[in-house]
């Protein structure tokens, strides 16, 4: 009985730190997550996205309610047009791996918002290892995911070993 318990809470800790890890790397928008900006301030997603590094492999991760999430072309990303996306998510928490380089183009998928300026380009650059991201300025944050990933990976051999031994 107790081991049973235990097991589940293992099992717990261990679930929690693959949800944990999947959303940190870059969040769209910091904490305002993916809204239409401010009337004043239409440029907030091209600017957050400006200051940041997006190498091949990235995952960004847009949070949001009752709106959406599309990745379309250059062509219907200045025309806000959202019938025809490459990708569409509406979940409110869609992670999006930027699989290739070159540009990236999102809008929000529902009715006005990316004519109010919910809409960013991000550029993706090739990975060449990981000396090149500490030069930049700032931490970056995707050294800080990689070494929460690292933890994770460390925690979760820790865990199916101590399981291991309770049922072995
Ligand atoms: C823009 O809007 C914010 C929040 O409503 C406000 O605090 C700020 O003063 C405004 N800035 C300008 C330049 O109007
Ligand atoms: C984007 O896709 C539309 C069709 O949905 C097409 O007409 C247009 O030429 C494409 N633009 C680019 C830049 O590929």
């Amino acid at each position: 009985m107790a081991s049973t318990t235990r097991f589940l809470l293992v099992l717990t800790m261990v679930l929690c730190i693959f949800k944990c890890v999947s959303c940190i790397e870059f969040q769209v928008g910091e904490r305002a997550g993916w809204i239409v900006p401010p009337a004043n301030n239409s440029k907030i997603y091209n600017e957050w996205a400006s200051q940041k590094r997006f190498r091949v492999g990235d995952t960004i991760c847009f949070k949001y309610k009752k709106d959406s999430v599309m990745e379309v072309n250059k062509t219907n990303y200045d025309e806000c047009n959202s019938d025809r996306p490459n990708y569409f998510s509406n979940t409110g928490n869609t992670i999006y791996t930027l699989d290739r380089s070159g540009f990236f183009y999102f809008i929000s998928g529902a009715t006005g918002h990316c004519e109010k300026g919910q809409r960013m380009i991000i550029w993706v650059i090739e990975q060449e290892g990981n000396s090149a991201a500490a030069g930049s300025g700032g931490t970056s944050d995707a050294s800080i995911n990689s070494a929460m990933v690292s933890y994770g990976v460390v925690f979760i051999m820790v865990a199916f070993q101590f399981v291991y031994q309770q049922y072995v």
